[in-house]
């Protein structure tokens, strides 16, 4: 059938509207229809015996791997790295038979990332995939594909492709920290049901579109603008900055909060936008004080964080934004949809091709 716009401007648009159902569709598929969630992945996502994944990607789905990192880490105490694919290959990786090698992409066609799964394969113990295209090349060359079930994107700026991993990599996470022992069942069902319950919340995410537009217009006149995140917010930093380069050619960075005093700090002055990603977990003071930094520097602070958080830090800032409060773990699927906003209403106020970004591709097929 033929993909249309069903009535939004821009396909852009319409797929970051659709994450609630897509991600309820694929949490379906995952963890079954009834009222307790229980994980059913393939038969082979088993990490018994596993020392190590390796996750390879390019573009917004290494973000998804970075962030992943964090949950293989902290939720299954597994060693996890991540590559971007045009590096993998050149850097002599250390392969195991013990590690997993997991590819992410939207496409499945990427070449970076199929020649580095190529690369991958039959020097460890599973080459996996993590796509959203199952007729893809990727996914036909690996041992293991888990689809995404994201449904076709259209916008070259992956929005809904982004969080549809994300709960995908939660779910191998949940599944690993099960497998090592590392998670109760009833942990793992707390984790589940706060991913069943962030479709629901990402409702209130798109609400603020509104607010979000008139914020976009003041952040449409600047030339740099920085991200800035702890935890699994840093890699979210770095996707927020993303989005808005790529399509409205604001020359964005994302950082750590905690390396803002060890280099763009020198940057900030009173036209600098910081956005600053910190819902109220166990990093928010150190965000926190890392953002106080900004505004003595009279950097202009968007704070994104739940209501706790901007009734204890949002006095003095610029603007706010109040997401609802989510799971610590969750954050990052949730805080991606003001993100992708404040991308697409900045683009709109500037005036550029949303869907359709100059110089950029939706999948690139050359190295
Ligand atoms: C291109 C797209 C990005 C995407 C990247 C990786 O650069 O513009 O949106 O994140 O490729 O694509 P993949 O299909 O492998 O996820």
């Amino acid at each position: 059938a033929r993909i249309e716009k069903s009535g939004y401007k821009h396909f852009m648009a319409k797929e970051i509207a659709e994450q609630p159902v897509v991600i309820a569709d694929a949490l379906k598929h995952y963890t079954g229809g009834g009222v307790n969630p229980a994980l059913q992945l393939p038969e082979g996502v088993d990490f018994t015996g596993v020392d190590r994944v390796m996750m390879v990607a390019c573009g917004t789905a290494s973000y998804a791997c970075h962030v992943a990192k964090y949950w293989f880490e902290q939720i299954a105490g597994l060693p996890a790295e991540v590559d971007i694919a045009s590096e993998f290959r050149y850097r002599d990786p250390v392969l195991s038979e013990k590690s997993w090698a997991v590819f992410v992409s939207q496409s499945g066609e990427t070449a970076d990332t199929l020649a580095a799964l190529r690369h991958a394969k039959e020097k460890v113990a599973k080459v996996v995939s993590v796509v959203n295209v199952p007729t893809s090349s990727i996914a036909r060359e690996s041992d293991l594909s888990l689809p995404i079930l994201a449904g076709v994107e259209v916008g070259v700026a992956s929005t809904k492709a982004f969080t549809c991993q994300l709960t995908v990599l939660a779910l191998m996470a949940i599944k690993a920290g099960l497998d090592r022992g590392r998670l109760t069942a009833d942990q793992a069902g707390e984790l589940l049901v706060g991913l069943r319950n962030l479709p629901g919340l990402m409702n209130h995410a798109l609400a603020l579109s509104a607010p979000i537009a008139a914020i976009a217009e003041e952040l449409a006149e600047a030339q740099d603008v920085l991200f800035l995140g702890r935890g699994a917010m840093f890699p979210l930093a770095l996707e927020g900055a993303l989005k808005l380069k790529e399509i409205s050619y604001i020359h964005a960075e994302g950082y750590a909060s905690g390396e803002l005093k060890h280099g763009p700090i020198a940057l900030i002055d009173a036209r600098v936008p910081v956005i600053v990603l910190a819902p109220r977990d166990a990093l928010f003071d150190k965000t926190v004080s890392n953002m106080q930094e900004v505004m003595a520097r009279h950097g202009k602070v968007l704070l994104i964080s739940d209501a706790q958080g901007v009734a204890e830090a949002g006095h003095g800032v610029w603007r706010t934004l109040t997401l609802p409060e989510v799971p610590a773990a969750l954050a990052p699927i949730l805080y991606a949809v003001p993100a992708q906003l404040l991308a697409y209403h900045t683009a709109i106020a500037k005036g550029t091709d949303v869907d359709q970004p100059r110089n950029l591709a939706k999948s690139v097929t050359v190295e």
